[in-house]
């Protein structure tokens, strides 16, 4: 028993950590800049082009925030502002690969790591089949927009019922377009789903750019997000001449105190990414300087535009243009910005894929460092000659990522992904609350002012985010971590470098 609870909590040393560091086979490249350029590359995509929309006008089963929506962009930024300074204070104290895994393997012992890292693949694996589903519906609407329609064998979750319109279109057949259509159902051809085709593409083009090597990866990335910021900046330009408070803003939060916060916990996904710039601690050419920037630049740039974007947005069309899975395009084409709406499109097509690029490389980075720790298979951690990539690692998550996306449904995956993502927050802010008290001298190369409130802000604000999640997201989170200590006991405990 008492080896047991030793084996459970034994940490990584400081010492061990600072050889591991300095032993990393990976390439360091990466500037504050190219940080910075990762962070929002994987912060902006499908949360503000697309769900935005959904937690400002409600779905069939979460109530609305209305205009208030700028409001629970506010206090979601404000918890993530919180956890990002957690986030900077570990990255700068442990800058290896393996982001909040390593802090809690540094902090909390080897259990705790395993759950995180565990967890963790909630966040950025089963996110990225979220942010490849929500590329795949702008992507179709794009082509139907082109007149180009995909079969719809091929272009949704496996077993959707698709139905052909009149205009070639096919489209899931839900229950308002059942009621829509009426008689005219009968006449049009329907086919169940295969899969989801264009999802499982770009998860493919994707993992061929992470193989080829980060800096090209970083390279492409840092060109996109300039076209991102570019979409974002023209949806503003030709979006605020619409902006008409007095009319839109009426009835600001039309479901109050709990339509603001459902909408919270929903648009939280639009944040998920900051954390992910940790990741590449090995790859980063000044890691203690350069982690800490990235994170926040990175942050406080998407904050601002956030709530200005959600702001311009609610004001300038009413609730029910947004509720749909292209709220940006949509509210443009209704105030006749028809050009600037298909250009927009087109850019998201285009530029989200970034999103998919950082949070793959994240979930090959943590899975790199929990195979250097012996808690998953050495193939995990095997670096590619040819490209100096873990190119092994990266086809799996890939192969995982890709197949999910084809065939899964995009409601359940992201808020599977939320509340990942916010427990593995809530347990960064402890750790560093815990290093603080246990370690106090160790070196910081950055420290989180105030950290009492700070850190209480980050697990309060988040823990309020998780519990506003659905009960059907609690059971399954419940089930993945109870799989996942299934899986510690019987493999990863045995084989953990810590053994011996
Ligand atoms: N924040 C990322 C997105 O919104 C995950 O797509």
């Amino acid at each position: 028993m008492k080896y047991l609870s030793k084996s459970l909590f034994r940490r990584k040393s400081e010492a061990l950590l600072q050889e591991e560091a300095e032993t990393s086979s990976l390439k360091r490249v990466l500037t504050a800049f190219d940080l910075t350029m990762l962070g929002i590359g994987a912060i902006i995509g499908t949360g503000i082009f697309v769900l935005t929309g959904e937690a400002a006008a409600g779905t069939e089963y979460a109530l609305g925030a209305g205009p208030a929506i700028t409001i629970s962009f506010v206090i979601t930024g404000l918890a993530c502002g919180f956890a990002a300074l957690c986030y900077a204070e570990f990255a700068s104290m442990i800058p290896i690969s393996g982001s909040a895994y390593t802090y809690a393997y540094a902090s909390f012992g080897e259990i705790l790591a395993w759950i995180i890292g565990w967890d963790l693949i909630l966040e950025y694996a089963i996110g990225n089949v979220a942010v490849a589903i929500g590329w795949a519906g702008y992507f179709k609407s794009f082509l139907d927009g082109l007149g180009w329609h995909l079969p719809g064998i091929l272009s949704e979750a496996t077993g959707t019922q698709m139905v052909q319109l009149a205009s070639g279109e096919w489209q899931p057949l839900t229950a308002s377009l059942t009621e829509k259509l009426g008689d005219q159902l009968q006449g049009l051809p329907q086919v169940t789903s295969l899969l989801n085709l264009p999802a499982l593409f770009i998860t493919f083009v994707v993992t061929v750019l992470l193989i080829i090597g980060i800096k090209e990866s970083a390279r492409t990335n840092a060109f996109l997000v300039c076209v991102k910021l570019v979409l974002v900046g023209l949806f503003l330009y030709f979006g605020f001449p619409h902006f008409e408070p007095s009319e839109h803003w009426q009835n600001f939060a039309p479901n109050g105190w709990h339509g603001i916060m459902t909408g919270a916990a929903l648009v939280f996904f639009a944040y998920i990414g900051f954390d992910a710039v940790s990741t590449t601690a090995e790859e980063a050419k000044n890691p203690k300087r350069d982690l800490p920037i990235g994170m926040i630049a990175a942050l406080i740039i998407c904050t601002i535009l956030y709530i200005v974007v959600a702001a311009v947005l609610t004001g300038m069309v009413p609730l029910d243009v947004l509720a749909n899975e292209h709220p940006v395009s949509a509210a443009l084409t209704a105030v006749g910005e028809n050009k600037v709406s298909f250009l927009i499109s087109l850019g998201i097509t285009l530029t989200m894929p970034t999103v998919l690029l950082v949070m793959q490389l994240g979930q090959v980075r943590i899975f790199y460092s929990m195979s250097r720790d012996g808690l998953l298979p050495a193939k995990f951690a095997e670096v590619s000659k040819r490209f100096r990539t873990p190119a092994y690692s990266t086809v799996v998550v890939g192969l995982v990522v890709g197949l999910l996306a084809a065939c899964m449904d995009i409601g359940a995956v992201a808020e599977l992904t939320n509340i990942g993502t916010l427990f593995a927050f809530v347990l960064v802010a402890i750790g560093v609350w815990i290093l603080r008290i246990q370690q106090p001298d160790r070196n910081r190369g950055f420290k989180v002012p105030a950290y009492k409130w700070i850190c209480s802000g980050a697990i309060l604000v988040c823990s309020y985010l998780m519990l506003s999640l659905p009960w059907i997201t609690w059971v399954r989170f419940i089930l993945w971590m109870a799989i996942g200590l299934a899986i510690y006991f019987i493999y990863s405990r045995k084989h953990s470098a810590l053994n011996n």
